[in-house]
């Protein structure tokens, strides 16, 4: 299996973002990830549909949109409307996450779920069947730069387990603090997608040596 690499932009310039995009997908990139916050799920505040459209114009790259918000049901369509073409809401957000996961199936985009550090994968049991990604979070979210927790890679596993049991299609996707050093533990917990904000935007020569870089690793 080719792990797929979806580098976020969290941490790069957002001044420069559609140049970001394209030195993400230069540097050979499969998604780009987009993290969304609204302020209130998480203590931070970044994005909403309409710098989506403007990353849309700048990449023909799939774009993972990571919803860090509450209720997210309120703005699927309208990311959607922006060009995501796939949106991963957080269980911890939505009070009926399996209608809001048919919703963005109904508008044509990939369903994905993220749990969050003290979420259980087995929460995300009846679901399984509804998602194309099940998203793994290996930090609080809300930031880049945070270190990896390493109790992620056990969930990955479950995770693996989980969608191989019940929905062999589904994405595996870990996110935060993914690195060099913990790529090869992250491949072999059966992540079939890893994000990397920092490491990407941020150390050594960017993005387009830093991504296969990251790929090397993954398969190390
Ligand atoms: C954190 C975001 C992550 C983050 C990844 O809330 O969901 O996507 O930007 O950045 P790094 O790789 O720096 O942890
Ligand atoms: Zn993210």
């Amino acid at each position: 299996m080719t792990i797929k690499i979806a580098p976020s932009i969290l941490n790069a310039d957002f001044g420069h973002l559609a140049e970001a995009v394209q030195r993400a997908e230069a540097g050979g990139a499969d998604w780009i990830h987009v993290d969304v916050m609204d302020g209130a799920f998480v203590p931070n505040l970044t994005l909403g549909p309409m710098v989506v459209e403007g990353i849309r114009r700048a990449t023909r790259l799939p774009l993972d949109v990571h919803l860090m918000i509450e209720d997210p049901r309120r703005y699927v369509g309208a990311f959607r409307d922006a060009g995501a073409d796939s949106m991963t809401i957080h269980l911890e957000a939505d009070r009926h996450p399996h209608r809001t996961l048919a919703q963005i199936r109904e508008l044509g985009a990939r369903a994905g779920v993220a749990l969050n550090p003290g979420t259980p994968v087995a929460l995300a049991a009846d679901l399984v069947e509804s998602l194309d990604l099940l998203l793994v979070m290996s930090v609080n979210p809300g930031f880049g730069g945070q270190h990896f927790i390493e109790r992620a890679l056990r969930k990955l596993e479950q995770a693996r387990s989980l969608v191989s049991d019940r929905n062999p299609t589904c994405e595996v996707e870990v996110d935060g603090g993914v690195k060099l050093d913990n790529a090869p533990a992250i491949a072999r917990a059966g992540a079939s997608v890893v994000v990397a904000g920092s490491f990407v935007y941020l150390e050594g020569d960017g993005p387009e040596a830093n991504i296969p870089a990251l790929r090397r690793a993954l398969l190390a």
